[in-house]
C-alpha cells in the first residue's frame, strides 16, 4: 500500500485501499455516508465497495461525459437534501472522472461544502481526475467550465476495479500517464515506453508513479497560477477536439483519446517552436499512435476547433495558451503561436493517417 500525505488529505493506492477506507470512515464517524455512482459503477464497483461500508445511501446517474452537467448536479443536491444530508455527511464518489468531477463539485458546493471522498474506478480517474482538487461540470459543450478547487478529504485507489473496465476506457487512461511521463523527465518517459499497462502487476507501480508526478506538481501550485499549467500539455488542442467530437460525433472520442491527439499535435508544436528534436518528436508520435485509434480529423472544421481553443479557460489576453515541451521532461508554460501554425499541427496529425482509415470512427469495445 502506497500512502501519499498531502496537506489536509491522503491518497491511498493499492490492493488494501478499501480496508483503509473502512478504517477511515470509522475514525471520522460521519453522520451519513452517501455514495454516488453511475449506472456502470453501480453494477461493477458498488458490490465490491459496499462490504466496506456499514450503512449508506446511494444515488446513481447515467454513465458518460454527457452526464457531467448541472441537471445531474441538481439531482444530486436534491437527493442530499431529501435525505437530510448535514455538514457531518460525507459523499463517496465511486466512478471515473465524470463521477469524481461532478460529485466533487456537488459536495464542495452543497451547504457551502461537505466532505467528499474519491474512489476512482477508471485508470484515468486513478492517475489524473481524482487527484488535484479540480471539481466541475461541463457547460453545454464547453468542458469543465463551471467548477471549484477543493480537495477531497481522502482518495482511495483500488486497482481491482480496473478488471471490469472496458479496454477502450483503460487505454484512454494511458494518455494522461503518457503526459505525466513526458513532463516529468526523459528517464521516466523511457521507462514508461517499455512498460506494458495491460500487465496487472505493473499497473499498480505505474499508477503510483503517475499519481506522484501529478501530486507533486499540484502541491507546488494548487490553483494553477503557474507551474501546475504544465499539466495542460496536450490539452489545448485535446480539449477542443474533445468538445468538437462531443458535439458532432455519434460515438464521440473519450477524454483520453482526444488528449492523445492533443499530445501529438502539441509535440509537433514543441518541435517547431522549441528544442524538441525531430528524433524525440518522432519517438513520442510513434508511441502515442501505437496505442490509439485513428480519428478522422481531416473531416473536422478547423475554424470551429480554433474557436473552441479561443474559448478555453486557460487563455489570457485573448491569446490561445499552450503548455509545451522545451524537450522531453522539460515542460514550459504560457506559450502562444499563430493560427497558421496551429492548423499545421492539426494537419501534421492528419497526414499521419493512412488514407483508408482517415474517415474511420474509433472502435467501441
Ligand atoms: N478533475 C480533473 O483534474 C480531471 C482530470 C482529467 C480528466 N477529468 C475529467 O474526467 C472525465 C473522464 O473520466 P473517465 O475517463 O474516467 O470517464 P468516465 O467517468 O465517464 O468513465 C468512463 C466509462 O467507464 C465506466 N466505468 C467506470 N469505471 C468502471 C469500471 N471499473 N468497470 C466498468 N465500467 C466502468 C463509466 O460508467 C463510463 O461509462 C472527463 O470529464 C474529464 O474532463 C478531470
Amino acid at each position: 500500500m502506497k500512502v501519499y500525505e498531502s496537506k489536509g488529505y491522503n491518497i491511498y493506492n493499492g490492493t488494501e485501499a478499501l480496508d483503509f477506507l473502512f478504517q477511515y470512515l470509522i475514525e471520522k464517524d460521519y453522520s451519513t455516508v452517501f455514495v454516488l455512482t453511475d449506472s456502470n459503477t453501480q453494477k461493477h464497483c458498488l458490490p465490491q465497495l459496499s462490504p466496506y461500508l456499514i450503512d449508506f445511501k446511494h444515488i446513481s446517474i447515467d454513465a458518460g461525459e454527457n452526464a457531467k452537467n448541472i441537471k445531474n448536479g441538481e439531482k444530486i443536491w436534491t437527493f442530499l437534501a431529501d435525505h437530510y444530508a448535514d455538514r457531518k455527511t460525507v459523499l463517496i464518489n465511486l466512478g471515473g472522472g465524470t463521477i469524481t468531477d461532478l460529485g466533487g463539485f456537488c459536495a464542495a458546493t452543497y451547504k457551502r461544502g461537505i466532505d467528499f471522498i474519491h474512489v476512482p474506478t477508471t485508470l484515468l480517474g486513478m492517475v489524473d481526475a481524482s487527484i488535484g482538487g479540480k471539481q466541475g461540470i461541463d457547460l453545454n459543450y464547453f468542458k469543465n467550465s463551471v467548477g471549484v478547487f477543493k480537495h477531497p478529504v481522502a482518495i482511495f485507489i483500488y486497482p481491482g476495479f480496473l478488471k471490469t473496465l472496458p479496454k477502450r476506457q483503460l487505454t484512454a487512461g494511458v494518455a494522461e500517464m503518457m503526459k505525466h511521463a513526458l513532463i516529468s523527465d526523459k528517464d521516466e518517459w523511457d521507462k514508461f515506453t517499455k512498460m506494458n499497462v495491460h500487465d496487472e502487476e505493473k499497473i499498480v507501480l505505474l499508477i503510483s508513479k503517475s499519481v506522484k508526478i501529478k501530486r507533486e506538481i499540484v502541491n507546488k501550485d494548487p490553483q494553477e497560477k503557474n507551474i501546475r499549467k504544465v499539466l495542460n500539455f496536450g490539452h489545448t488542442i485535446g480539449h477542443a477536439i474533445e468538445s468538437y467530437s462531443l458535439k458532432h460525433d455519434s460515438n464521440p472520442l473519450l477524454h483520453g483519446e482526444a488528449i492523445a491527439i492533443g499530445i501529438i499535435c502539441e509535440t509537433w508544436l514543441s518541435y517547431k517552436l522549441l528544442q524538441v528534436s525531430k528524433k524525440e518528436a518522432e519517438e513520442v508520435v510513434e508511441f502515442v499512435t501505437g496505442y490509439f485509434p485513428v480519428y478522422p480529423l481531416a473531416k473536422v472544421n478547423q475554424n470551429e476547433l480554433l474557436d473552441l481553443m479561443r474559448n478555453d479557460k486557460k487563455n489570457e489576453d485573448d491569446l490561445i495558451n499552450f503548455s509545451l515541451l522545451k524537450k522531453i521532461g522539460k515542460p514550459i508554460i504560457n506559450q502562444t503561436t499563430s493560427d497558421a501554425l496551429i492548423r499545421e499541427a492539426l494537419n501534421f496529425y492528419i497526414q499521419l493517417q493512412p488514407n483508408d482509415t482517415a474517415t474511420q470512427a474509433p472502435s467501441t469495445n
